[in-house]
């Protein structure tokens, strides 16, 4: 393994390179995997607008949440941690946020900088967001745009990237807004939004997006209603200026995060692997059905609802994969999947072909070009056709060999890393730093079921 340490800045962890080579040994055993980032940036953000005390069990302790905790905290809940990992949050109460004192750095997470705007925007005080490099170079106008009707006053950079100064208004009338992409952030910032506005907030989605704003807006008492259009799409209604009461909260297993050990699975010879207590949620299972289309033996057991969501076990043992044709109507659904689900393409006999996949250029990197990149740079061929990806699967033969630039992408560095364990030369990382933003504890986890990183 090679190292170099710059110095850490507050936006900027010091780079962690790491080089990964194949192994030749099964993965096998049993893992449980942190905790869900969508609900866990949920539950800190609405338990801080609820009346009374939440607490909170599974939290994600990743860097992206923590920097919720503390925006949260900024504006004036009270956030603590218990020694056994239990989080408790006594909210503010509905349109009591009070001004930061500081500019809110939301470091890696756009989930955390976009569901803030809409919270900013319909409370009356002056806030600055920014981030770290990676979300500086986010498009933030999908969220200024529609909430620039709630009457805030949005100052950004060129492009409406952040910084970003918000000056919010005490009285925002509800807002009634068609999403003219799929995403779950956009939708949430204008639902958002409407809580401290009087009457109705509507908002239509084209294709139906992850509902973890939905389900715990309710799971606190708000009104929460939706439809499904006769085009396949949602329309969600929101009762403004409900009473949010505290309510207990479990977090499942990140799906999101189970990916990577599930198609290091997948993929690693002889492997036989649980992910216990994993999120089901219908609107984040897309790669699961993907991977079945492609043969991957993966049973999911132990069905159960805890806090509201779907969870089970994942089993899942080395399969021989085929190439898979991924509708672009499956796309919202497994959306942070397909960096991963490349490398399972990669590995896999015949071509795939990964459709409507657009919303991949705006992640923490451009994921279409660094997935793009990933794979090429490790001998596997690609093309991108319109807004679909194309990989050229290696029947079990990835060359490897490349240096992977991961750009700040958390998503980018797990993907290398399960590239490299299947991989006929070693693969180089640049940096694997941010994989902390969603999944501390990645290497170590993966090692206990005999990955043998050296990170
Ligand atoms: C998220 C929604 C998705 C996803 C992100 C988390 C959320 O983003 O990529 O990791 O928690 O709402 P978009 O809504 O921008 O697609």
């Amino acid at each position: 393994m090679s190292m170099t340490q710059p110095a850490s800045t507050p936006s900027h962890p010091a780079v962690r390179s790491l080089q990964v080579s194949r192994i030749s040994t099964p993965l096998t055993g049993t893992v449980a995997v942190p905790g869900d980032k969508s609900i866990s940036h949920r539950s800190l953000m609405f338990s801080a607008l609820a009346e009374g005390e939440t607490r909170i069990v599974g939290l994600l302790e990743g860097e992206d949440v923590l920097r919720t905790a503390d925006a949260m905290r900024a504006l004036g809940a009270r956030i603590t941690r218990e020694d056994d990992g239990r989080w408790h949050v006594h909210g503010c109460g509905l349109g009591a946020l009070k001004e930061p004192a500081d500019v809110l750095d939301m470091g890696n997470s756009g989930t955390a900088a976009r569901l803030l705007s809409g919270l900013l925007a319909s409370h009356g005080m002056t806030s600055v967001m920014t981030g770290d490099a990676s979300l500086r170079r986010r498009p933030m106008k999908r969220v200024t745009d529609p909430l620039a009707a709630t009457g805030a006053v949005f100052l950004a950079r060129e492009g409406g990237r952040l910084p970003l100064a918000i000056q919010g208004n005490a009285n925002p009338p509800p807002l009634d807004y068609r999403l003219p992409m799929a995403s779950a952030q956009v939708k949430s910032a204008v639902l958002l939004a409407g809580l401290n506005a009087k009457g109705e907030t509507r908002v239509e989605e084209p294709v139906p997006t992850r509902d973890h704003t939905e389900n715990m807006l309710r799971h606190f008492g708000a009104k929460v209603s939706v439809e499904e259009t006769p085009e396949g799409g949602r329309v969600i209604r929101l009762q403004g200026k409900p009473r949010l009461i505290a309510r207990d909260i479990t977090v499942p297993g990140d799906p999101s995060s189970a990916a990577f050990v599930l198609v290091a699975a997948l993929l690693v010879a002889g492997s036989d692997v649980v992910i216990t207590n994993v999120g089901l949620n219908p609107l984040r299972t897309g790669l699961f059905t993907t991977l079945r289309e492609m043969g991957a033996r993966l049973e999911i057991t132990n069905e159960r609802t805890e806090g509201g969501e779907p969870v089970g076990d994942l089993h899942v043992k080395a399969s021989s994969l085929l190439a898979v044709d991924v509708p672009a109507d499956r796309a919202a659904s497994m959306i942070d999947e397909y960096p991963v689900l490349a490398v399972a393409a990669a590995y896999a006999r015949g071509i795939s072909r990964f459709r409507g996949v657009e919303e991949l250029r705006v992640k923490e990197s451009d994921r279409l070009a660094s997935t793009v990149a990933l794979l090429e740079k490790n001998g596997v061929r690609t093309k991108v056709d319109g807004n679909d990806l194309i990989i050229y699967g290696t029947q079990g033969a990835i060359p490897g060999g490349g240096v992977v630039e991961t750009h700040m992408d958390h998503r980018l560095a797990m993907s290398a890393s399960v590239l490299g364990l299947v991989a006929e030369n070693p693969v180089e990382i640049d940096d694997t730093a941010f994989i902390d933003t969603s999944f501390p504890g990645y290497f170590p986890l993966l090692n206990s079921l005999g990955a043998g990183f050296t990170a």
